[in-house]
């Protein structure tokens, strides 16, 4: 799909009249998503919104004194939206009496500086365990069932397991009611101002330190017959299920009812330990290099995803009952340290068991990834299978990272995690979010369709081609600290001074940009660290030339240029070469 110009400058101005205008009032800006061709976007206040933010430390509003010199580092920074974490505790401190005044001071807060939030509920669960639980949730142990783990235990390595149990349904009820009360205050103090966009229920849920709840209502469960629910999604869309869940299935002969062992195999035998981290000591060197990824004990994983995503979609259902905006679910990833269910909180919304969520949790929008292991592209794919809209909640500042993630994975949204301690916002990734902000009408204009994609690359990595619009570029790694291309087209070396681009740079930055095919022969980068050529790929003349190559800014949605290149910036007419932070428009022409 070809989108021209006068159609992008369309959205640019109505993007800029909306500015000038106000926000809409009305409640058919609620945040929601909506398809674009191959992507899903978060549309607010009737038009889409690209999420470039940053998740605070887990206490960090806990008060608002603490919450004060955190959103001037968030401005500049230069993030859109923080991710802001509600505890379930300061919420309700007293059953049925709710304490609104932390909300309320964070949306003030968020207003005062522009910014948009995404609150995370921080109730049943946090990294698998309960501590965000109310006190009067957890000195009731009675009334609100714990997990247990291994032969009955519940205390681990390090302490009582403050693990609330997906079963008993006074657990979910209680959650449920809080969060209820949170989405109807959201809607009374922001139904019409959409400054929060979406909410993150729970966080990283799963079974620590085992692979499955061996509580005795869960041993029942699990002995129990696979709900017919559950069996008849599975049915419903097996031509479509995730291949790792089919493969587990299929192994066991597609069996159409049955326990979860005659259905997915084996669960782990209760006296094995799961160890807090999965070390090569442990796992032996190849499993731990190599072999990690494989699914162990399928079935105790696939039983602990049905019961969170029964459990979630009941918070979920009560909360949209009172206030419908998207809804998401974070994970804790599979990783070579923590590769066995247990190790990383078995039951999760982990890719293999995408199917068991949208199955238990069908108001729940998006299955999230939090991603602190390094396949953060794999990540990305896995997470956009059957249709699932990506939303990275945490991760690192890597920039590059946010241009693919951006650019090629069609991402709601971007946020490394711990903006305001561990990790701030490097200038870099500032500088990345300042360009992607200005380029933003542009890239919502493009996502889902073919017109886009992002590309990543290393030193020493070969020429990478692709095919955008009426031309095959091929990107040629510079570096990031490059200023010229070294050779010109007709292998002419340019000056000395520049041979080395990145002489003195003890590791070079890995390079990465948006690239955007925004009419025949137009193109929009943002980000770089590469040479591109381009060779026309629609019959004419066969050569391409640099009609027009310019530096510039969007100022409103309005292209404006600040260096129009030529001479020694694009290789005399010859190389173009795209820069970190940069956006650049070309125009092309054909040549014989
Ligand atoms: C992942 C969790 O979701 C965060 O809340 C935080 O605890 C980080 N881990 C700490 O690295």
């Amino acid at each position: 799909m070809r989108i021209n110009r006068l159609f992008l400058l369309g959205c640019a101005l109505s993007a800029a009249a909306l500015a000038l205008s106000g926000r809409a009032q009305t409640d058919a800006g609620i945040p929601q998503l909506q398809k674009q061709g191959s992507a899903t976007q978060l549309i607010v206040d009737g038009k889409p919104f690209l999420v470039l933010s940053g998740e605070l430390s887990n206490n960090a509003a806990t008060s608002l004194e603490s919450m004060e010199p955190i959103w001037p580092r968030v401005v500049a920074g230069n993030l859109n939206t923080v991710l802001v974490g509600v505890s379930w505790a300061q919420f309700e401190p007293e059953e049925g009496k709710f304490d609104y005044s932390l909300v309320d001071g964070v949306i003030a807060g968020a207003r005062a500086n522009h910014l948009h939030l995404v609150l995370l509920w921080f109730a049943s669960w946090k990294n698998g365990t309960s501590s965000y639980a109310p006190y009067w949730v957890k000195k009731d142990y009675l009334r609100f069932p714990r997990i247990q783990i291994g032969e009955g235990k519940t205390v681990s390595i390090t302490g009582p397991i403050e693990t609330l149990s997906t079963f008993g349904d006074a657990n979910s009820d209680a959650d449920a009611a809080a969060f209820a009360a949170l989405m109807r205050h959201i809607k009374e103090v922001d139904g019409t101002q959409h400054t929060v966009l979406m909410m993150q229920v729970e966080n990283e849920v799963g079974v620590l330190r085992d692979s499955r709840d061996r509580s005795p209502a869960a041993n029942r469960a699990y002995a129990g017959q696979i709900p017919a629910e559950l069996m008849n999604y599975l049915e419903a869309h097996k031509d479509n299920l995730i291949p790792e869940l089919r493969e587990v299935w299929a192994a066991n002969g597609y069996k159409k009812s049955g326990t979860w062992e005659e259905v997915f195999g084996p669960g782990k035998p209760a006296t094995v330990e799961v160890p807090l981290a999965t070390t090569s000591a442990l796992l032996g060197l190849m499993e731990h290099e190599g072999d990690w990824l494989k699914w162990k004990w399928p079935s105790d994983e696939i039983f602990m995803a049905w019961n969170y995503s029964r459990y979630l979609e009941k918070v979920v259902h009560a909360g949209k009952a009172e206030y419908n905006i998207p809804m998401f679910v974070n994970t804790w990833l599979q990783s070579r340290d923590e590769a066995w269910p247990g190790s990383y909180p078995s039951g999760g919304p982990l890719p293999e068991v995408h199917d068991i969520w949208r199955a238990g949790a069908p108001e729940l929008e998006i299955l999230a990834p939090d991603i602190h292991i390094e396949y953060f592209d794999d990540v990305c794919a896995r997470y956009l299978r059957n249709g699932n809209p990506l939303f990275i909640p945490e991760t690192s500042t890597n920039s590059a990272n946010v241009i693919m993630a951006v650019g090629k994975y069609n991402t709601i949204g971007f946020s490394p995690f711990g903006v305001d301690s561990v990790r701030p916002v490097t200038s870099d990734l500032a500088s990345t979010y300042a360009i992607l902000s200005q380029l933003s009408p542009i890239i919502l204009a493009h996502q889902g369709f073919d017109t886009m994609t992002a590309v990543r690359m290393n030193k020493g990595d070969p020429p990478k081609q692709v095919k955008l619009g009426n031309y095959t570029l091929t990107l040629t790694y510079t570096g990031r600290n490059t200023f010229l291309p070294l050779q010109p087209k007709g292998g002419v070396a340019i000056s000395p001074r520049f041979a080395d681009p990145e002489a003195g740079m003890a590791t070079p930055l890995e390079a990465a940009a948006i690239l955007i095919a925004t009419g025949p022969d137009e193109y929009y980068f943002a980000g770089g660290g590469f040479r591109v050529d381009f060779t026309p790929n629609i019959p004419g003349p066969p050569n391409a030339g640099l009609g027009v190559v310019q530096e510039g800014k969007f100022v409103d949605g309005k292209w404006v240029v600040t260096r129009q290149l030529a001479g020694d910036d694009d290789g005399q007419g010859e190389i173009l070469t795209l820069r970190p932070n940069t956006i650049l428009r070309v125009l092309l022409y054909r040549l014989p």
